[in-house]
């Protein structure tokens, strides 16, 4: 086979980017190390670890990972592969145990990760040292207000750092609650689709597709509030797509909704009318009247944290490469902390109407995704065009860049930092690397 070299700063310009990024084996095992294995990741909530023992299954990309609570209240991510020959040793999804026992041959490891169980030691000679068989652990952990994200480097900036703008939104999702917090305890749906992860995150943020793919669901939708939901995302809207930086992107539909009696009145119809003022009220008693009216202004936040975090709605969204053309989506809604239960039934009913696994909404997404890894393998047509809004893009005093809703700004915004990251553009410049040629 005939062996190309291919430089993947061809790969991606300002306003388009190759099919190949798509569908090039050898990119996606590139992305795995540059991004996954070498940078912050998000994993999940720590509500979902609340307790000493508590853990879920997690990924750094291509690599099985656990993520737990110490027996000190620590959370640890733990890699999930036995220190003895290779086997994973955790194979529940979550679930709370005090060890994880290989069951190959029995090796068991702590919430620490320490080799504490050893079947039959006399075999082992004297000098054989426990200590240096404890699980590869990840570099580094760190929390923001819940979500946990770690690196398998420890070559990173601080995660505040690293989150940058993206913080800003993140508080408002958070400061929803009356107590500043929120659960991801009510469940986790997931799915899966044949094409590639970077499809999810782009249309996470995509303010473009959302009156084609989900126009059966936004007509029901209207009839039932006796008003157009379609005009949301058409060439009138007032909201706006922004690039914040690091990779990280929003839909902000924060000109929607200004005050707090607005949202009582959205509230009203899901909740008895008291329990919405009730809630508006402790939000108003917590923050302030305009530091309300902002935090319920930003309630229907759609938010990408690079590489693979998307906050939409009430949920937290978690997009798991496993191959150039195979990606899982772990989505799991949040309650918000210190509110009637009437709030969070109502906000949860919402979400599964439109998210849920027989949603109106999200499934046809995913219908969206197989069809573009589809199409990709047509050769002659080589670049996707992102180019949308290009023109009348503004940058505001801050850096962030936004434009209309319906614009490519965060698909820009994810690809400016994904160029940064694989082909050094932005720093240490990167080799080329040899791919087999298409078609030889
Ligand atoms: Fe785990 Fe042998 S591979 S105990």
């Amino acid at each position: 086979m005939m062996a190309e070299k291919l430089d993947l700063n061809t790969l991606v310009e300002d306003h388009r980017v190759h099919r190949r990024i798509y569908t090039e084996p050898q990119v996606f095992a590139l992305e795995m190390e540059r991004i996954f294995e070498s940078g912050w990741v998000f994993l999940g909530h720590d509500s979902e670890v609340a307790a000493a023992g508590d853990f879920k299954q997690v990924r750094f990309g291509s690599q099985p990972a656990i993520m737990t609570r110490d027996e000190d209240g620590a959370i640890q991510v733990l890699m999930n592969r036995c220190m003895h020959r290779g086997a994973t040793i955790c194979q529940e999804e979550r679930g709370n145990a005090r060890h994880f026992r290989c069951w190959y041959h029995g090796w068991t490891y702590n919430g620490r990760g320490e080799l504490v169980g050893l079947p039959y030691p006399g075999g082992y000679g004297k000098n054989f040292d426990r200590s240096r068989f404890s699980l590869i652990r990840a570099a580094k952990v760190a929390n923001y207000r819940g979500l946990v994200f770690a690196s398998l480097s420890a070559d990173v900036e601080e995660l505040p750092d690293y989150l940058g703008k993206a913080r800003y939104y993140i508080d408002l999702f958070m400061d929803l609650s009356p107590q500043g917090a929120v659960e991801a305890r009510a469940g986790t749906h997931k799915y899966g689709y044949d094409g590639n992860w970077k499809f999810q995150m782009e249309n996470g943020v995509d303010g473009y597709h959302a009156n084609f793919v989900h126009q059966a669901f936004f007509e029901i939708q209207g009839k039932r509030l006796g008003r157009r939901v379609m005009k949301l995302f058409n060439e009138t809207s007032p909201l706006e797509s922004k690039d914040l930086g690091h990779g990280h992107s929003l839909l902000d539909t924060a000109p929607r909704r200004s005050s707090p009696r607005l949202v009582s009145n959205i509230l009203r119809g899901q909740v008895p009318a008291e329990i919405g003022d009730a809630y508006v009220q402790s939000l108003v008693a917590r923050n302030g009247e305009a530091r309300a009216a902002e935090i319920l202004a930003a309630s229907n936040v759609n938010l990408a944290v690079f590489p693979n975090l998307l906050i939409i709605g009430i949920q937290l969204r978690n997009v798991i490469p496993i191959s150039f053309n195979r990606t899982e989506v772990f989505l799991t809604p949040t309650t918000l902390c210190g509110v009637h239960e009437a709030i969070n039934v109502a906000r949860l009913r919402a979400h599964e109407a439109f998210y849920g696994p027989a949603g109106g909404g999200a499934p046809d997404d995913v219908e969206m995704f197989n069809r573009c890894q589809a199409g990709l393998a047509v050769k002659g047509a080589e670049w996707l065009e992102l180019s949308r809004g290009l023109e009348r893009e503004t940058v505001g005093e801050d850096g962030v860049i936004a434009a209309h809703l319906t614009d490519e700004v965060p698909q820009r915004a994810f690809y400016k930092r994904w160029r940064e990251i694989m082909c050094g553009v932005a720093t240490a410049a990167r080799p080329s690397v040899t791919l087999a040629a298409a078609g030889s």
